[in-house]
Parts: structure tokens; C-alpha cells; sequence
């Protein structure tokens, strides 16, 4: 139980997400203010608790701050915001050492972290803890969370909506305030006020029904954003990892690209060694063109998976190494030291978000973001390796520090505001709509968007999922505004709708080929055109806007 479930309450700074961006805007903006920070589950339940590589930082011997911008950069495929990726690069450092000095137990060789290797990067700079560094890291923040008196944490507090004056919206004054969130706590509708909300709630990986993320990754805050009228940008962009474990009766499992940072293989269903055929780096090449290689290889042999060949190293070093994998792994009868283990290409990471300057604020005034469900285009139109959590530390920092320092500028108390009686479309099913219905609509939006939207798309297959969504729509029937929706399940079902609608109009208006977005019937990219990105907000349809 928690322990005050009111009808209504008030903070300082309202963070929403407990995964490495929540939790690290938490503690900054408590050094300033009062914080309530609340989550979907339990504190420990995120993408970030789940992370294996690491946390890119350049900090080894032979490392610059400008290689590690310069292959960030490469990766974004000319979509990247210099600034942001600076930013992100040189105050990753400093991050980093205060993770170590607040006590990460990362792996170390001698005096120095030990740097592992992963995709596209032009030096060893991955710092970790074996293959479970999101654990270690979570581990950290969250009891300095604990040890602080000025945070307040409510667990099993699910985000509906964002609590905005819609009137200054529709009086065409800007894009309005936000005020905080209304949210189901103990099976009832509430209003959480606050001087300043922060949006940390990572992913979208389930609107897939192949991912690498955990349930909680619906897309929620990227919704709740987009139904308050939130410029969003570059929702295009979905990065497929090439390796999540394909086996019976297993949940999805990610399998490390540091697996092929140190030496792994992969083979197809005969044995062949492929990656050379796909790119100079094999095996290192970017996710994408990893990615859509495998995908190539499981059409080629008509079998639907490949395989990841770590046998050559020792039992000792894979089980040190490898630590999570292995003993995932081994639960379902493989030990990757003699067996090749199955994989396949999995929704894992998106690029796109609520679109944010460098000081993570958002189009909304008062509504600040970070990590994965914000966009400052460090990213650009792929995500190297690794960078996510070190964007997580460096822009949560950042963004409890700004929501904090704008909270001290507002009245002793904000406005009240209704529940949803802010003009939006806080559209949720009705409630006769049965548990197994949403369950099946749930499955519809993930087929079509994985069967048109996924890692090679083409312009009549997009056409056709936005029919599909509309129908998924209509078919509803009455997708009506109401105020007292108390099923989670049933809210997570609109978000999904929302952010595919918001893929799919944005991949279909993109019509080249750039990192992670790949267009079949336009296979090249196209930089006199599309060096730009994409926006898109709730009344409007996507534009393009200059870099
Ligand atoms: P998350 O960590 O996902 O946290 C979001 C939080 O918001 C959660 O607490 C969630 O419960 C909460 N939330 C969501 N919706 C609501 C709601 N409606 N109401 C209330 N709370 C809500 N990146 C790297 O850099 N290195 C890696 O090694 C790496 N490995 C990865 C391995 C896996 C298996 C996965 C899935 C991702 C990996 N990534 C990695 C990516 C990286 O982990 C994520 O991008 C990053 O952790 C996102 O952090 P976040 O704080 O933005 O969101
Ligand atoms: C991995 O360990 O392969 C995931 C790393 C990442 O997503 O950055």
C-alpha cells in the first residue's frame, strides 16, 4: 500500500520514471526543491534496470572527447544536433566518475575501468559491470534516491495525462502550461500539482511484438505528451537490435552487442558466416545494417532465426563475462559455451521523442523530459551504441536542475486543474470493453506495425497499417473522452495506438532511406531533401523541419 493516496496533492518538481534518467533528474533537483517522483510499478522496474552493455564514456587512454562525438555522429547518419551530442560527450564524464564515486562497482583492469568494445565505435569506451551495468547502475541511484529526505517516491503510480491550461492552446497563446498529471494510484483517477513536471518514462519497445524491453515500455509518456499538444520529433526512427534470443517458451531476452564486441559470430541456419557479405565491419557494423542482414538471411534460408557463436572463448571467460546471459541462457537448456544460441532482430530503442532543447524543455511551459521518451537528437537517425544511459545521467541532471530552478519561479500554488477537462483527446476504450478485446487489439497493433513498420518498410505497406490503426479506431467505436478510466491496461492500449499512429505518419512522410529508418521503395538516403527532420504534433500532420 502507499501510504498517502489522496484525491489530490501538490509538489515542487513531479518526475515521472524511475529508470536512469527519473532517478538521476530526482536527485538534481532535490539539491533544490521538494520532489515527488512517481513510477508505473515498482522503483526498480525499467528499461535501464535491464541494460547489459554498458555506458559509453571517453574516458579510456586513447580516447578523445571529439572520436567519441565524431562516431556518434557517423552513427546518427547526419541527423545528430552537434550541441547536444557535445554536451552529452564532454558532461559524460563527469557523470560517469560521480556513478563510480557513488559507489558503481563496475568491472576495472588495474588503475582503470575496463573498456569493452561494441558496434561502430572507433575505440574501447564501454564501461561495465559484466552484461547486467543497467542493474548496477539503478542499484545506486535508487538508494541514493532512498537516503533522500526531500524525494518523495510513490510506487504502482500509473501516468494518465498531462494537466495542461488547453485554453491558452486553443486562444492560439503558445503551447499552454503544464500544471502536472492526473494518474490511477490505488485504482483511483488523482491529481498530482506541480510547479514543474518532468516526462522520464523511456520507452515504446512493446508496440512491437519482437523487443528487447520489459512490459512497462508502452509508450506512455511519448503519448501523454503528443495528446497535450507536444511538438514530436523524429518518431521515425526505431532502432532493431540484431540479437534477441529466439527460443521456445522464452520471454524477450536481449543478448548483448558486446557479445560480438568480443569476437562472437554469426551464422545462418547452414553454418555460413554472413556479416562480410553485408558490410567491411561484419559482425561490428551498425545495428541497422546488422539488423537488416539478418532479416535478409532468415528470407534467404526460409528459417526464422540465425545464430551467435561465442564458443571459441573459454567457459571461465564467458560465465565472468557474461554473467546474465549465461544463466538466462542455461535456464532454458543452452550453455552458450558449447551451444550457438539463436537470435533474432527485436524492436529495442527510440530515437525520436518529445522534442527538447538542450535544457530539456519541452514545447509546454513548466513540462520539462529526458532520457529515451525525450528528443534532443543526440541520436539523430540511430543511436550508437551505449550512448542511451550516458544521455540518461548527463540530460536527467540537466533537466532536474532546470525544472527546479523554474518551480522556484512560480506561485505557492499552481492552478487546479480538472482531471482531462483540458480539451484533449485523453481518449480511453469504454469500459465494457472486455479484458480479452484489449488484449487483442494490443496483438493487432503489434503484427501490423512489426509487418509494415518495422526494420524495412515501404510506402504501400505504411498506407495500410494507417488503415489498419483507423480501423483499430473505429472498430472501438466509442474511443471516448472520459474522466473516471481507472484500467490500466485498457490506457496503455490508446498509448500504443497513439505512438504507432505517430511512427507510421512520420515513417511514411520520411521518403528516403537513413539509418535506422529504411524505405525498400527508396533505399538511399537522400541529403538534399532530408537532412532534415521530422515533426509532428496531435492537429497537425508531419512537416519538416531545418536541422
Ligand atoms: P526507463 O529506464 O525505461 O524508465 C522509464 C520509467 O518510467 C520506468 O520506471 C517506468 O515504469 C516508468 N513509466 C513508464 N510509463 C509510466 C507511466 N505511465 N506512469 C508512471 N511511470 C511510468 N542503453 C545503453 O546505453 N547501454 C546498454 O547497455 C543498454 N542495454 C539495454 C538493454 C536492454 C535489454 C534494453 C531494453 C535497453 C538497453 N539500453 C541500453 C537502452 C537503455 O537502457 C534505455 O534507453 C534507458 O535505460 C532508458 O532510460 P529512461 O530512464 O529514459 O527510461
Ligand atoms: C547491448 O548490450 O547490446 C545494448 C547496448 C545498447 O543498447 O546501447
Amino acid at each position: 500500500m502507499n501510504p498517502e493516496v489522496r484525491s489530490s496533492w501538490d509538489t515542487d518538481v513531479l518526475i515521472i520514471g524511475s529508470g536512469a534518467a527519473g532517478l538521476r533528474a530526482a536527485l538534481a533537483a532535490s539539491e533544490h526543491t521538494d520532489v515527488t517522483l512517481i513510477t508505473k510499478t515498482t522503483l526498480t522496474e525499467s528499461n535501464t534496470h535491464y541494460a547489459q552493455g554498458g555506458i559509453a564514456v571517453a574516458m579510456n587512454l586513447d580516447d578523445t572527447i571529439a572520436l567519441h562525438i565524431k562516431d556518434t555522429c557517423l552513427a546518427g547518419a547526419g541527423l545528430c544536433d552537434v550541441e547536444a551530442v557535445e554536451m552529452m560527450v564532454s558532461e559524460g564524464i563527469p557523470r560517469v566518475a560521480e556513478l563510480l564515486d557513488w559507489g558503481a562497482n563496475f568491472d576495472w583492469e588495474g588503475t582503470l575501468p575496463r573498456f569493452t568494445q561494441e558496434a561502430a565505435h572507433s575505440r574501447r569506451r564501454i564501461v561495465h559491470k559484466g552484461d547486467a551495468t543497467g542493474r548496477e547502475t539503478t542499484d545506486v541511484l535508487i538508494q541514493r534516491v532512498r537516503n533522500t529526505e526531500r524525494i518523495h517516491v510513490l510506487q504502482n503510480a500509473f501516468a494518465i495525462d498531462l494537466l495542461t491550461d488547453a485554453d491558452a492552446q486553443k486562444n492560439g497563446e503558445g503551447s499552454g502550461t503544464c500544471y502536472g498529471v492526473s494518474a490511477i494510484v490505488e485504482e483511483q483517477v488523482v491529481r498530482i500539482h506541480a510547479k514543474a513536471t518532468i516526462l522520464a518514462t523511456g520507452g515504446l519497445g512493446r508496440v512491437y511484438p519482437c523487443t528487447s524491453n520489459p512490459q512497462i515500455a508502452t509508450g506512455d509518456g511519448f503519448a501523454a505528451a503528443w495528446r497535450a499538444g507536444c511538438e514530436m520529433i523524429d518518431m521515425e526512427f526505431v532502432q532493431f537490435h540484431p540479437t534477441t534470443l529466439f527460443l521456445d517458451g522464452a520471454p524477450n531476452f536481449l543478448i548483448s552487442e558486446a557479445v560480438r564486441g568480443e569476437g562472437g559470430t554469426l551464422l545462418n541456419i547452414r553454418g555460413e558466416r554472413f556479416m562480410g557479405k553485408y558490410h567491411e565491419k561484419g559482425e561490428l557494423a551498425p545495428r541497422d545494417v546488422v539488423s537488416r542482414a539478418i532479416q535478409n538471411e532468415m528470407h534467404l534460408t526460409q528459417f526464422p532465426c540465425v545464430y551467435l557463436d561465442i564458443t571459441d572463448k573459454t567457459s571461465d571467460f564467458i560465465h565472468e563475462r557474461f554473467p546474465t546471459i549465461s544463466a538466462t541462457t542455461k535456464r532454458y537448456g543452452l550453455d552458450i559455451s558449447i551451444d550457438l544460441i539463436p537470435v533474432r532482430p527485436g524492436a529495442h530503442f527510440m530515437m525520436g521523442g518529445i522534442r527538447t532543447n538542450t535544457d530539456t524543455q519541452t514545447s509546454i511551459q513548466g513540462l520539462y523530459a529526458c532520457g529515451e521518451v525525450a528528443c534532443t537528437g543526440v541520436h539523430g537517425a540511430n543511436r550508437l551504441a551505449s550512448n542511451s544511459l550516458l544521455e540518461c545521467l548527463v540530460y536527467g541532471a540537466r533537466a532536474g536542475r532546470n525544472a527546479a530552478t523554474f518551480a522556484s519561479t512560480q506561485p505557492a500554488h499552481p492552478p487546479k486543474l480538472p482531471i482531462l477537462d483540458n480539451g484533449q483527446t485523453s481518449a480511453t476504450l469504454s469500459t465494457d470493453t472486455a479484458e480479452m478485446e484489449i488484449e487483442e487489439i494490443k496483438s493487432a497493433i503489434r503484427e501490423t506495425l512489426w509487418e509494415n513498420v518495422g526494420i524495412e518498410r515501404n510506402g504501400a505497406g505504411l498506407q495500410s497499417t494507417l488503415t489498419v490503426l483507423q480501423d483499430i479506431t473505429e472498430s472501438l467505436g466509442d474511443v471516448v473522452t472520459r474522466s473516471d478510466t481507472k484500467d490500466v491496461s485498457t490506457i496503455e492500449t490508446v498509448n500504443m495506438l497513439n505512438v504507432a499512429l505517430m511512427i507510421t505518419q512520420s515513417a511514411l512522410a520520411r521518403t528516403e532511406s537513413r539509418g535506422a529508418h529504411y524505405r525498400a521503395d527508396f533505399p538511399t538516403p537522400d541529403d538534399a531533401t532530408w537532412q532534415h527532420r521530422i515533426l509532428i504534433t496531435q492537429d497537425n500532420p508531419p512537416e519538416t523541419v531545418p536541422l
